[in-house]
């Protein structure tokens, strides 16, 4: 591990100097605790690598400089030896580091620097990290605490730790060089990025999504987003654990899944949709066949039933796109029973909509919302994108008889993502479709002493209907879900 990687492992994302900040408008005390120790412990190790190599700084900073152009005629160099080789996606990966590996030798040799071991060897894997790697991001890429890396420009990098946002000290050397490593990036599930098709969506071979955009559509340069793989599955148990639900909550969803009702989990950007859907689905009965329908495939379902479809962009002449709605209508021959859709974002909501009116309940997908209220407006709005002129009313006729419960899923200002609703959608009054929620987020309950929200998301105290079909279907809900006794209910 060379040692930008070790100290970004052992300080974790280096918010240094001014330069960390918090994007939260009102930063948590734990938040700045944290950043306060990041920086003093960067502090303390640059002073010491100073002190340990030659003990003066300003020759530190001359040795870096120094270093920092080798490396520049090094890279280029390198990117010049290998050509075409390094997009290849035929050639074998560990033959590839070892061929680069080998060049660079030669090439450093060559340049007759005199490098102390250290140095060499912290000069050849900054190389290859930025020629076979992912260049700067590289170490967050490996840092498990960091679940997001937003590359804005190339000298203008964020990340996300611990559900809080932070600006870093990182660069690419040049937007050429950001341009390297996102070609590397989509050549490697072979596709394409360039002016005639400049925005990609792609998977890093950990199954991290990424998302890459460049001029003339991005215009202060290319800009990459990296959603990481979390290594660790957030299964129910750990969004328990994590307090996104509780338990009584985790009973009510897995019995809702069971009794076949129709869910769709709302939320803003990043708050933990598709996440929740997995966990969801989790809660389907093995012998129930599933399929999943996805722009870029996240979802990882753990029954064996399932077929997984992926939708396809149109290719360079413009032919072959594929859509989710193509997708959700080729799946209702699929004889499935259940579907899953990764997000709803347009046409398809009606097929989708249909779908769960028509046998296929207990489907479950997510939608772009800021409250369930939101989230009927939203569906209203995609489904008028199915182009089929329909009146608003029938639309809402439609959702009222579809869907039976929005999960509302937010990211709270202390950085922790919380299930804040649960609230069933009960049918129309007049032209309203009509929401009672069974679950609400006690914002009440305030903050502790380091930001942290202290409030759980508790029963509202009214009983939804639904809960009427788990004792027609025998499904044992406990008298604790609600707070206070359902008929039927096991004690
Ligand atoms: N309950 C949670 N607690 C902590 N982290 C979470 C939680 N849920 C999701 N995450 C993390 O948050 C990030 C975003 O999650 P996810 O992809 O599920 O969000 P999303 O709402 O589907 O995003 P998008 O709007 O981009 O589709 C991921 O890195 C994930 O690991
Ligand atoms: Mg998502």
């Amino acid at each position: 591990m060379n040692l930008s990687r070790r100290l970004g492992s052992l300080y974790g994302e280096q918010p240094s100097g001014g330069a960390a900040a918090s994007l939260e408008s009102s930063e948590s005390d734990a938040a700045a605790a944290t950043l306060s120790r990041f920086q003093e412990a960067r502090a303390a190790e640059n002073a010491q690598a100073a002190t340990a190599r030659d003990g003066d700084p300003q020759s530190t900073v001359l040795a870096s400089e120094a270093l920092g152009s080798l490396k520049e005629r090094a890279s280029a160099a390198l990117y010049e030896r290998l050509g075409s080789r390094l997009t290849d996606s035929s050639l074998d990966e560990e033959e590839l580091h070892k061929y680069v590996r080998d060049e660079l030798r030669l090439i450093v040799d060559a340049e007759q620097v005199p490098l102390t071991s250290g140095e060499r060897h912290r000069l050849s894997s900054e190389i290859i990290d930025d020629v076979l790697g992912h260049g700067p991001i590289q170490r967050f890429l490996d840092d498990p605490e960091i679940t997001e890396v937003m590359v804005n420009r190339h000298d203008s990098i964020f990340v996300e730790r611990f559900g809080k946002i932070f600006k870093t000290e990182a660069r690419f050397a040049s937007d050429e060089a950001l341009r390297k490593v996102i070609e590397r990036i989509v050549s490697r599930v072979g596709r394409r990025i360039d002016e005639s098709s400049p925005l990609v969506d792609a998977r890093l071979a950990d199954g991290s999504r990424v998302n890459a955009i460049i001029p003339p559509l991005a215009v202060n340069g290319p800009s990459l987003t990296i959603r990481k793989f979390g290594r660790e599955a957030l299964t129910v148990a750990k969004l328990i654990e994590l307090g996104s639900m509780s338990p009584e909550m985790a009973e009510l969803l897995r019995a809702c899944v069971l009794a076949r009702l129709n869910i769709i989990v709302s939320g803003g950007t990043g708050t933990g949709k598709t996440t929740l859907l997995n966990a969801l689905s989790s809660f389907i009965p093995a012998d129930d066949r599933i399929v999943t329908i996805e722009d870029a495939v996240e979802l990882q379902l753990q029954q064996e039933h399932v077929v997984r479809l992926e939708s396809r962009p149109a290719n360079i002449e413009g032919r072959g796109e594929v859509t989710i709605r193509d997708l959700v209508r080729n799946s209702l021959r699929m004889r499935p029973d259940r579907i899953v859709v990764g997000e709803v974002r347009g046409g398809e909501s009606l097929d989708m909509l249909q779908a769960m009116n028509t046998g296929h309940d207990g489907s479950i997908s997510t939608v772009h919302a800021n409250s369930p209220r939101d989230a009927i407006a939203r569906l209203e709005t995609l489904v008028l994108m199915a182009g089929m002129d329909l009146p608003l009313r029938a639309i809402r006729e439609q959702i009222a008889s579809a869907v039976n419960l929005i999960v509302h899923i937010t990211r709270l200002r202390d950085g922790s993502r919380r299930i804040t609703h649960v609230t069933e959608v009960q049918g129309m009054e007049g032209d309203i479709v009509t929401l009672q929620d069974a679950f609400l987020f006690d914002y009440s309950a305030g903050m502790d002493a380091n930001g942290r929200f202290l409030g759980r998301t508790v029963p509202t105290g009214v009983r939804p209907r639904f809960t009427d079909r788990f004792a027609e279907l025998g499904i044992p809900i406990s008298t604790a879900v609600f707070g206070s006794l359902i008929p039927g209910a096991r004690r």
